[in-house]
């Protein structure tokens, strides 16, 4: 009983988080005498749900390439397929379009005509993940909400390209071929909603010239980060989680307070070579320092309060459930002044 109950409640989280827009479009729809003329509109090669009629799923059938898509269609699905080209008759009449998944295709950037996205002004979703695009795409719908270019050869950004995307709020660009010089200072300008912004898997030796101030999941794994600039967070008020895993990040290539950011709670520090553990702020609640070159631990040095006394009397106690310090060459035993520090720790990794 336990079991279901706990399933259903997990179904109807991720329903309620993934498929929101879905659920809403089959509600706006209530049209079940026009079955016919939807089956009737539906490209040969693609699959037309009845109950569903904004929705067209072509995935999966060795598409080269992309059917005529009718006009009322909102959800397209195009994914995994061998499409190597998106002409400007695609979309021609299907202005309506809010989701397209075009993952998993052949699609280069020299095979997308320039402007086939520009009409589709009801556009929230773009999928172009594991294709084999060397730019992002432009012009891109300024209602775009989501952005999604992982896997691709992407190592040009087109000038301008996000400067109007006001409600995008997740942009994936991970495992490309980002370099420094790809991204400059007004890269990411005017992106004020992003909030999730992954150029993991890149070439970076440098962190972004500048990031959107409301950006809160920051991922940045697998680069050649050599360097934090002073202050770099400052302005970046609502950070929450920070991942720089797998860089090369010095006790010389930072100040040992730039990780101290009082909103931040999950902090990935794994595989980099610092010998100095951060400053972290009481918030913190995650923190990977694992593989790295840390060889002493000291309670006192690392809680970012001093070590509280009374633990009942102690309302401001630091946060931090999970710390994994393994892969360092520390030493147990686990100095006593850290278990006095963080109360709250639950795992401790060494
Ligand atoms: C667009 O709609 C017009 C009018 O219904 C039709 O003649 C034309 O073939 C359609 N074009 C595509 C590419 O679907
Ligand atoms: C951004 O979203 C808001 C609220 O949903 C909407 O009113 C506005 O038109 C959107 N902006 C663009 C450029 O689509
Ligand atoms: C971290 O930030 C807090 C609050 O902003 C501050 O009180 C504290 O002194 C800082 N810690 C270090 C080591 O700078």
């Amino acid at each position: 009983m336990n079991i279901i109950f706990c399933s259903t409640l997990l179904v109807s989280f991720l329903t309620n988080i993934v498929w929101p827009r879905t659920i809403r479009a089959m509600d706006d729809q209530p049209d079940p005498y026009n079955w016919l003329f939807y089956t009737f509109e539906c490209p040969q090669e693609c699959f037309c749900p009845p109950s569903f009629p904004n929705a067209l799923y072509c995935d999966n059938k060795a598409l080269k390439e992309i059917p005529a898509i009718p006009a009322r269609i909102w959800y397209l699905y195009l994914q995994n397929n061998l499409i190597e080209t998106i002409t400007e008759k695609t979309f021609v009449n299907a202005t309506q379009l809010k989701w397209i998944n075009l993952n998993n295709n052949k699609i280069t950037t020299d095979g997308i005509e320039k402007g086939v996205f520009n009409n589709l002004k009801s556009l929230l979703y773009l999928f172009l993940e594991d294709n084999y695009l060397e730019e992002v795409p432009a012009p891109l719908p300024t209602s775009l909400e989501q952005l999604r270019l992982a896997r691709n050869k992407i190592s040009t950004i087109p000038e301008g390209v996000f400067n109007n995307l006001e409600n995008l709020t997740m942009l994936d660009l991970h495992q490309n071929k980002l370099l420094d010089s790809t991204l400059s200072s007004n890269t990411f300008q005017g992106l004020s909603s992003l909030i999730q912004l992954n150029v993991a898997q890149n070439s970076l030796t440098k962190m972004p010239p500048i990031l959107p101030a409301n950006v809160m999941q920051l991922f940045l794994d697998s680069n050649s980060i050599q360097a934090i600039p002073e202050h770099y967070f400052d302005a970046m008020v609502k950070l929450v989680s920070l991942r720089l895993n797998n860089n090369k990040l010095t006790d010389g290539g930072l100040q040992i307070k730039v990780f101290n950011i009082s909103s931040l709670l999950d902090l990935q520090l794994s595989y980099n070579e610092l010998t100095i553990i951060p400053a972290i702020s009481i918030h913190l609640e995650h923190l990977h320092l694992d593989n790295n070159r840390i060889n002493s631990l000291s309670g006192t040095q690392m809680c970012p309060i001093p070590i509280p006394g009374d633990y009942a009397y102690e309302r401001n106690l630091p946060q931090l459930r999970y710390l994994r310090l393994d892969g360092n060459g520390i030493k147990p035993p686990v100095p006593l002044d850290l278990m006095l520090c963080f109360r709250l720790l639950q795992a401790l990794v060494i």
